[in-house]
């Protein structure tokens, strides 16, 4: 299964996500690999911070878009899971890890700069869908707070303007996911206690995005 991690807007946590996503499927038993495509190489970093003796993550930078069709199939022939984390350019890369990819996550923040980038993003994923046809794409929460009357704003309008639907779990603003990432780590492994909210987001992320993937039969 390829999963891109993926929307135009920079900074709305497309490489925390992908990151945490890998961590957890890989301590879940997961064969799992990253495809950076942020010329950035945000991920490839990460990889470059880890430890030794955790799970082994393969990253590997795919910044152009030529071969990357050819580099990402490849890679699914010895990984379960291929996680894309996308590129914030506006460039047809863009394009083309949506058309490459089973099932879209798309996180952003409840905020007006990611709402008015997204008519840009979807554009370039109703491209795709024109090209290939029918891809799930799932927006993603992050950094939301059911608390903020204007968070939970932001959602219905989201929710009023676009056809794509939520993932039910959201994200919470927190530092660990920030502390971890500067370490090489997932929050999965930056704390062992259960009770901490950014592991028990991570682990059910992990477990939605799982069964999201199975009701869609694109697992197993
Ligand atoms: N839920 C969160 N809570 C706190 N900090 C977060 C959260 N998600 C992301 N961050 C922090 O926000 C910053 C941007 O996140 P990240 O690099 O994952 O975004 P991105 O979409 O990959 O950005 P870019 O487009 O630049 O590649 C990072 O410093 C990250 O640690
Ligand atoms: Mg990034």
């Amino acid at each position: 299964m390829i999963i891109a991690i993926t929307n135009l807007k920079g900074g709305v946590g497309k490489s925390t996500i992908t990151q945490n996503l890998a961590v957890c499927l890989a301590h879940m038993g997961y064969k799992v690999c990253i495809v950076d495509t942020d010329e950035n190489q945000n991920s490839m970093s990460w990889n470059g911070a880890r430890d030794e003796d955790l799970p082994n993550i393969t990253v590997v930078g795919a910044v152009e878009q030529k071969g990357f069709s050819k580099a990402v199939k490849s890679l699914h022939q010895d990984y379960e899971i291929v996680l894309v984390d996308g590129t914030p350019s506006l460039s047809a890369m863009t394009t083309s890890i949506i058309v490459n990819a089973n099932l879209i996550i798309i996180p952003l923040r409840p905020s007006a700069q990611d709402f008015r980038t997204m008519d840009k993003f979807l554009s370039r994923y109703n491209d795709a869908v024109g090209m290939k046809g029918e891809i799930p794409a799932y927006f993603l929460l992050n950094e939301y707070d059911e608390r903020k009357i204007i968070h939970r704003g932001i959602k219905t309008t989201l929710e009023e303007t676009y056809d794509i639907p939520f993932l039910k779990i959201q994200i919470g603003s927190r530092t660990i996911y920030n502390e971890a990432s500067v370490e090489g780590l997932g929050v999965y492994e930056a704390t062992g206690d259960n009770t901490d909210k950014a592991r028990q987001e991570m682990i059910n992320l992990t477990n939605e995005v799982l069964e999201t993937a199975s009701v869609l039969n694109l697992v197993g």
